[in-house]
Order: structure tokens, then C-alpha cells, then sequence
């Protein structure tokens, strides 16, 4: 089979002493199935689209992890009409089928997608089903003559599936936050884009007129991410007030939501229990703000405690409802809860709580930690060293099963305190040991970032105005699909 795209292609490369390489691979004729056989990511693909406007056709070279934006491609051109070409004008203008097309089209303008910049190499069509082309982004648009540019859709653009959570800054955080969600963010952030918001007025619809003191936690809690590592290069942690936008999204939703649905929602009812509040319309309320924090994001995956999985299942109901009511729009997240769901306080009775007295901080010094070790409940119904005690429900053993990376020295004190072996002293001090390792490094990142309040600060500025951004793309987004503003534009 004779490809002339291809010969013409070839020739223009050795012409133009750029370096490259040809790949060679069973013929295919999909993007997918070329990428497939490369073992490439999207990202690493660019494909040639030819688009038709009123002044002629272009070609445009975007990565395949994007998509174009029309109307950005009319602005740079200057034109007042752009379509994609079908398949057959395709074969007409390039003689390639769709699929291995060249990006070689030198009587026709070309524009080129800027983040193709970001790669090493890209992986392109050559005009012969059988080859593709590796190249610098740099050789590529020099040998093709491109015009880099601007063309992307950004709200869609995702490389990455995106991971949206937080605490409310009621207090500092805990060892319970850590099993429960903080360790599933930390690892998560390499594979996911995250972003952590420090909840600020789901602190206020708890209790307003306390600014100092939300103020006050909000800082804390931001150390305790920091400092469990969270690394401010690879996620964005932000202040939810720091954009306002996500308030407008909340007022849309509390038009969705009955009022028998938000009072029936078990974390709230639970909650004003527990804390024995008059609650603010807020605080019942506030699982439709933390949909608004979630959903404008379009967040794929929640990492949160246990308590709030109901929380979450309200949200996935708006954005299925929202979806249903006015187009697709988001996406309906997932929540994931950490490797211990609940765990116990230090009193023995409750879960471990930051409003409560029953927590292990996670910037507790080495002082405070060995007096709440001490001081923690046991078994009360052993009395002396020989009797068998209890290991479930025992917030010693809890902590050791949790923490303790010597798992057999947790087997073996498991063992002989069910036989009445062990006395609370070795078992409480052991646990000191391990929990002790497992603070140290937090403790000395905590502290990293203590000394240096102007860093943290600039983190905190930055981050959320990155993080403004993609809210403010998706109210745009959810304005037109509501079409609330029609009558004014
Ligand atoms: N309500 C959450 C808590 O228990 C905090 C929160 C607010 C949150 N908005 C969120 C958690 C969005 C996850 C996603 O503290």
C-alpha cells in the first residue's frame, strides 16, 4: 500500500534536520489502539484535527488527554465560524483516514495546543497506519511550523481523577482523624489532584461570633495536615471562604433540598445530640454546604470519617437531582472511609472527639502523650495483673493494633493479657514507644512549618486562589446550565 501523506511527511522531516524516531507497530487506525500499543498515556499522544472556518481549513495538534475549546480556536484566528471536519473531508484534505493523520500540513495554518510543551516527547501521526512519530514538542512545531496557543477546555482538561476534602476547624487534629481520613489523603495526592479545605463556615454554623477561636483552629488544623504530610507542592489546601463562589452553589442547592430530607440526614441528627445543640439553620444545613464544597470541584473521591458517609450520600442525591433537573453537570463522588472507621477515645466509652477530652493530638509533645497513655482507660473490669482481661473495645490495644508497627510484639502482648500475664504498665508503656515514633516526625514537620509563618501564609494565599479558580469554572458552568442569567445577557 502506497501512503503519499507519509513519503511527503518523511521527506519534510530529514529536510528540516530536526531529530526524531519512527515507531513501528501493526497497522491501527484509532487513537485508543495506538496508544494502547505504544503502552503511552493520553498525555504523551498528540493527534492532527482538521477544523473548517470561514477563512479556509486548519489544522490544529492537541494532546489526547484535552479537548479544544472552539470558540477559543475562533478567537485566535479571528474567525466567526468553526467546525470539525468529518471523516471523508478529512481523507480528502490529508489522505489519511482519521486516526494517523499527519501532522504535516504546510499549506494549511497550524496551531498548536501550548501544554504540548510540558512533555518530553510526543507521539504523532505520520500519515502510514503503521508508523508513528516520536518528537520533541520543540522539533514538532518547528518542522510543522505551528503557532502555539491557547485552545484548551479547561474545566474538562483532567489528567487526573480529583480528590476534594477537609475538616470543620473546630479543635486541633487527632490520631483518630489520622487512621480515619488524613493517612488516605497523604497517600492518595500522588494519584489524585487534591484539594483540602479548612472548612471555616461549617465552623461558624456550628457556633458564630467566635472568630478569634475558628481563626485560631483554622491555623492549627492547617499545621496538622502539613504536618502529617500533606505536601503543598502536589495538593491545594485552602480556606472555604476564600471563595465565595462556592456560597452561590449552596444557595442553588437549598432550593433542591426539602426540609424533611436536610432534618432527617443521621450525621446531623447525630451530632446535634451528641453536642446537645439548639441548632443553627446552618448546622442542618451544612451537608448542603459541603455538597457546594464538593461538587464544585467535581470531585471524584471524598476521603472522610465514618460519621460523615451520610453527609456524602446527600451530596451524591444533589448532584444526581441537579443532573436530572438541568443536564449533566457533575459528577457524582464517592466517599472512602480510612483503615480504622471509628476509634475509640481515651475515656474507653466514646469515639475519639476534638471537642471532646478523649483524644491523642497529633501535636502532642512527648510529656503529654506519656500522661494521656497513663491516664488512659484499660479493661475495668480487671482488677489485678492475673486476671484475664479484654482486648476488644480496649482503647490500649486499639491504639497498639493501630500504631504499632511491631506486629508481633502486639501478638505477643495480646497473648499474655488475655491469660492475665501482663500487667497495664508494660502494655501502656510499649504503646508509648510506638505512638511516640509514629509523632516524632509529624511533631518535627509541625514544627517546620511553626517557624516559618510567612511560608505557611504564602501556602495558604496561593493555594486558595488556585483552588478559586476551578470553582468559579464550574458555577459558570452551572449558571448556564440553569440558565438563571438569560434574561440579562
Ligand atoms: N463536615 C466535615 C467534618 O466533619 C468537614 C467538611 C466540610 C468536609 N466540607 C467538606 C469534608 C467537604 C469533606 C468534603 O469536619
Amino acid at each position: 500500500m502506497n501512503y503519499p501523506k507519509y513519503k511527503i511527511t518523511i521527506d519534510a522531516l530529514k529536510k528540516s534536520g530536526v531529530k526524531y524516531e519512527l515507531i513501528h507497530h501493526p497497522p491501527i487506525t484509532t487513537v485508543e489502539e495506538g496508544l494502547a500499543f505504544l503502552g503511552i498515556s493520553a498525555g504523551q499522544g498528540a493527534s492532527t484535527i482538521i477544523v473548517e472556518t470561514d477563512k479556509g481549513f486548519v489544522t490544529l495538534l492537541r494532546r489526547d488527554d484535552h479537548q479544544i475549546d472552539l470558540e477559543k480556536v475562533k478567537n485566535t484566528l479571528e474567525v466567526s465560524r468553526v467546525n470539525l471536519c468529518k471523516p471523508l473531508q478529512v481523507l480528502e484534505i490529508t489522505q489519511c483516514q482519521v486516526g494517523y493523520v499527519s501532522p504535516y500540513n504546510p499549506s494549511l495554518v497550524t496551531l498548536a495546543d501550548e501544554t504540548i510543551l510540558e512533555k518530553d516527547y510526543v507521539y504523532c501521526g505520520t500519515g502510514n497506519p503503521e508508523y508513528d512519530l516520536k518528537i520533541t514538542p520543540k522539533n514538532l512545531f518547528q518542522f510543522t511550523n505551528a503557532k502555539v496557543v491557547d485552545f484548551i477546555k479547561k474545566s474538562i482538561f483532567r489528567t487526573k481523577p480529583r480528590i476534594l476534602t477537609g475538616d470543620t476547624p473546630s479543635g486541633k487534629l487527632h490520631i483518630g482523624h489520622y487512621v480515619g481520613t488524613l493517612e488516605n489523603r497523604v497517600k492518595l495526592q500522588h494519584e489524585y489532584d487534591t484539594y483540602i479545605l479548612l472548612a471555616n463556615i461549617h465552623a461558624y454554623a456550628n457556633n458564630y461570633a467566635q472568630s478569634e477561636l475558628i481563626n485560631k483552629n483554622v491555623y492549627e488544623v492547617f499545621l496538622d495536615n502539613l504536618a502529617v504530610g500533606i505536601d503543598p507542592e502536589i495538593s491545594t489546601i485552602y480556606l472555604e471562604s476564600g471563595i465565595p463562589e462556592t456560597l452561590e452553589l449552596y444557595s442553588y442547592f437549598l432550593t433542591m433540598v426539602t426540609h424533611t430530607r436536610a432534618v432527617r440526614n443521621p450525621s446531623v441528627k447525630e451530632e446535634i445530640k451528641y453536642k446537645k445543640l439548639d441548632p443553627s439553620m446552618g448546622f442542618i444545613c451544612y451537608p448542603i454546604l459541603q455538597a457546594a464544597d464538593i461538587l464544585g470541584f467535581n470531585a471524584n473521591l471524598v476521603p472522610v470519617g465514618e460519621d460523615q458517609l451520610p453527609v456524602i450520600e446527600q451530596t451524591r442525591e444533589i448532584a444526581r437531582d441537579f443532573n436530572k433537573a438541568y443536564g449533566k453537570t457533575f459528577i457524582v463522588p464517592e466517599a472512602k472511609v480510612g483503615r480504622v472507621a471509628r476509634l475509640i477515645g481515651t475515656d474507653g466509652k466514646n469515639k475519639m472527639s476534638k471537642s471532646g477530652q478523649n483524644a491523642i493530638l497529633l501535636s502532642d509533645d512527648e510529656a503529654t502523650l506519656k500522661k494521656k497513655i497513663q491516664a488512659c482507660y484499660t479493661d475495668p473490669s480487671r482488677i489485678h495483673v492475673t486476671d484475664p482481661g479484654k482486648i476488644e473495645g480496649n482503647p490500649i490495644f486499639e491504639y497498639h493494633k493501630a500504631f504499632n508497627l511491631d506486629k508481633t510484639e502486639v501478638e505477643d502482648l495480646e497473648k499474655r493479657y488475655r491469660l492475665g500475664q501482663v500487667g497495664d504498665k508494660e502494655v501502656k508503656d510499649k504503646l508509648f514507644v510506638a505512638m511516640n515514633n509514629f509523632l516524632a516526625p509529624i511533631r518535627e514537620k509541625r514544627k517546620y512549618y511553626e517557624d516559618r509563618p510567612e511560608v505557611a501564609k504564602e501556602i495558604l494565599i496561593e493555594s486558595t486562589k488556585r483552588a478559586r479558580k476551578v470553582v468559579i469554572e464550574t458555577v459558570e458552568r452551572v449558571r448556564e446550565q440553569m440558565e438563571i442569567n438569560k434574561l440579562i445577557k
